[in-house]
């Protein structure tokens, strides 16, 4: 198709990309690629990372109009009795595989910068945004996780650095979309005659999110993507942040939305949710969630007393730091809205069971997001 006019490209998005339509709270599934997807637990669960059982959950994703589905985008695992995020799905095969099995959700790869080059990348994006009719996402994660990078022969580069590379990473991707037999010569890629066809179907290129969180990582979000994804820990910092995303991105003329993410414990009482998430806390994996919290230098010395980590930790364990939703569905809808009223644009959520717990969301509370106002 031919380009869209860069006045008229807001108005597209919001006609064709699911990311951008009128629902006030954008919905989606995170971390249903991995073993354990989001919990670090051995609390019981049907939960299994098999293909079979990706596209049923994809499928009724797809059947209840949520809009997202984000993978992990994983290559080693992190230790402890769960080896947490052991098996898991490659993302871009992952993200065709599930294109090909529903009609509406928008299906996203989590792609680490310094494990593929951006044309490849820019590559895999368009060909899967033929193949979804649009309906790619790419999910950009620079690598913290030093034994991942190093078996790809890389290496981890200082923190700031990884951004000024995935800058240089999604430039090249973004020319390869739009134009043709582009030379690029930066710090991290050279590009002679950069070619690409087909193009992705959206337009300018397909929706681009990003969880970076330091400030090089909002930086990267407002200049470059279209929704950051932001760890809420109190009202003050998540509203910082939401606020420091949007103003950097002003600074830039453009726009970047913001959307959380967390783990879903809902039941028809509040004691029956309380006891599912108490019992992933107690079967909780604490060598694994440690080795997590390490890695992402979450240490007492630096987050304030013993209590306070294990707080953290327990968040860990339960949704990957993630903000919680627990309770009856009346009470997650009312989380959902608080979480709303802060200026957050979508969730995208886990469960311990994905599954069945998907099925029952769709039941019991996407109706009273609706009656709420948070869905159309
Ligand atoms: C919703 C969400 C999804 C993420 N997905 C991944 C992932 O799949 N793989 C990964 O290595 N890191 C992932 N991260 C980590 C981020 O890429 C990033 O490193 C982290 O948020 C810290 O930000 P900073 O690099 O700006 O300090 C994710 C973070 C969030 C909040």
């Amino acid at each position: 198709m031919s380009a869209v006019h860069p006045d008229d490209l807001h108005a597209w998005r919001q006609a064709h990309v699911p990311l951008f339509n009128d629902n006030p709270l954008k919905l989606g599934i995170f971390g249903q690629n991995c073993s354990n997807g989001c919990t670090i637990t051995h609390a019981p669960t049907s939960f299994e990372p098999t293909y079979a059982h990706n596209v049923a959950i994809s499928k009724l994703a797809d059947r209840l109009g949520l809009e997202l589905l984000v993978p992990v985008g994983r290559w080693k695992h992190f230790g402890g009795s769960t080896r947490f995020n052991e098996n898991n799905l490659e993302v871009y095969t992952w993200a065709t595989a599930m294109a090909c099995n529903t009609e509406r959700v928008m299906v996203f790869a989590t792609s680490h910068v310094p494990t593929v080059h951006p044309l490849f990348a820019a590559k895999q994006a368009a060909t899967i945004d033929q193949i979804s009719a649009g309906r790619f996402g790419l999910n950009i994660v620079c690598g913290w996780f030093r034994p991942e990078i190093e078996m790809f022969g890389a290496e981890l580069i200082a923190h700031d650095d990884r951004y000024r590379m995935a800058d240089e990473w999604l430039t090249c991707m973004k020319r390869a979309w739009t134009e043709q037999d582009f030379d690029f010569d930066g710090d991290f890629y050279h590009i002679k005659q950069g070619f690409l066809l087909p193009k992705p179907v959206q337009q300018p290129w397909p929706a681009i999110i990003n969880a970076g969180s330091s400030e090089a990582g909002r930086e990267f979000s407002a200049r470059h993507v279209d929704f950051n994804f932001i760890t809420i820990t109190t009202e003050e910092e998540a509203a910082f942040l939401i606020q420091d995303v949007k103003r950097r991105a002003a600074a830039h003329r453009r726009q970047c939305g913001v959307m959380t993410y967390g783990l879903v414990c809902c039941r028809d009482t509040e004691k029956e949710a309380r006891e599912v998430y108490d019992s992933i806390v107690r079967h909780g994996d604490w060598e694994a969630t440690e080795n997590i919290m390490r890695l992402l230098g979450i240490e007492s010395t630096s987050f304030g007393n013993q209590e306070t980590v294990r707080n953290l930790g327990e968040r860990f364990i339960a949704g990957w730091g993630g903000y919680p939703l627990v309770g009856t569905p009346e009470q997650v809808v009312e989380q959902m809205q608080k979480i709303h009223a802060m200026g957050i644009e979508g969730f995208i959520l886990s469960w311990l069971d994905y599954l069945p717990e998907l099925e029952y969301f769709g039941e019991r509370v996407m109706p009273l997001l609706k009656e709420a106002g948070l869905r159309l």
